[in-house]
């Protein structure tokens, strides 16, 4: 069931230059609409901007007398430095819980690959699985770098891949998930959030070592919940699909990555 509702912002703190870790607090929101990680918030940003800013849950809390959750968000424009100029006390519209998120089982072991601003929705996953789950996650260099100590905390293993070197393996995170799943198999699918390009070279990889893999997709948005079309991604049998209700979780063999 979805809910629209002011939330309380309970606390902001900037991870780097851009990235802001904002705890929220949303009356029943948690109860009552959440089916597993990778689900999204829609939040209004600012009373002149017409359109809500699509943000993942990072982690989240059914808690007495108020659910809280988590988002981490870059800066990148309007909105999302309206959002970041707010302060810890004041309110924002939040509209939520959407989209379908990850199909996982907590007993479960995966992989999950987070690229950028994609890493926040894995550390859902990574609590969600309590330990046994690895993560690869790549930034554009060290300074970019987020949540990598509470990542630690939450899996079995951390492997990083910086575009420039200065953190971790210079390169790309697919090539991580190549080295990883050659010397282990073993997982129960691959999960993975970040740009187009990553998920669809992550995907590749992933149906050459025969493991599942499911992709968590990014398009702009409008109303969030279906009902006007600008989030449409094509898929592989030809049909269109709405990000925002049908996704943002998708098979990565379904979608059309030539689209
Ligand atoms: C399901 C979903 C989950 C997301 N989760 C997060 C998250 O956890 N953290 C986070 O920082 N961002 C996330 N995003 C992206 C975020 O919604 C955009 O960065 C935000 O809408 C930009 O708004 P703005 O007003 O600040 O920038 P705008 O002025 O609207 O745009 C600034 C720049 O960002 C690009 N942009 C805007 N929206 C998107 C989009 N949806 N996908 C790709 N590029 C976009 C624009 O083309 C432009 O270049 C998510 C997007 C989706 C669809
Ligand atoms: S954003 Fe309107 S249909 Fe998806």
């Amino acid at each position: 069931m979805k809910v629209e509702r002011k939330c309380k912002i309970v606390s902001k703190d900037w991870l780097n230059r851009d990235a802001v870790y904002m705890v929220l607090e949303v009356g029943d929101m948690v109860r009552t609409s959440w089916k597993g990680p990778g689900q999204f918030v829609h939040v209004k940003c600012g009373d002149s901007l017409l359109l809500r800013r699509p943000i993942s849950v990072c982690s989240c809390m059914e808690e007495e007398p108020e659910d809280t959750l988590a988002i981490v968000f870059e800066v990148r424009g309007e909105g999302t430095q309206w959002l970041a100029n707010r302060p810890a006390g004041h309110s924002v519209d939040v509209m939520g819980l959407l989209g379908n998120g990850f199909t996982m089982k907590p007993e479960g072991r995966y992989l999950l690959v987070g690229g950028g601003i994609g890493v926040p929705p894995m550390l859902g996953c990574a609590q969600y699985t309590a330990g046994k789950s690895t993560a690869i996650v790549g930034f554009r260099s060290k300074e970019k770098a987020i949540l990598l100590d509470r990542l630690e905390k939450e899996c079995a293993k951390v492997l990083t891949a910086t575009d420039d070197g200065s953190l971790g393996c210079h390169g790309f995170v697919d090539a991580l998930v190549r080295q990883e799943l050659s010397e282990d198999k073993n997982y129960d699918a691959v999960l993975a959030c970040g740009p187009k390009p990553m998920l669809r070279n992550v995907a590749k990889v992933a149906q050459e070592f025969g493991v599942p893999c499911q992709v968590s997709m990014e398009e702009r948005m409008g109303c969030g919940v279906g009902a006007c079309l600008v989030c449409a991604c094509d898929m592989k049998d030809g049909s269109r699909k709405h990000v925002c209700k049908d996704g943002p979780v998708f098979d990565s063999k379904e979608v059309d990555w030539d689209a």
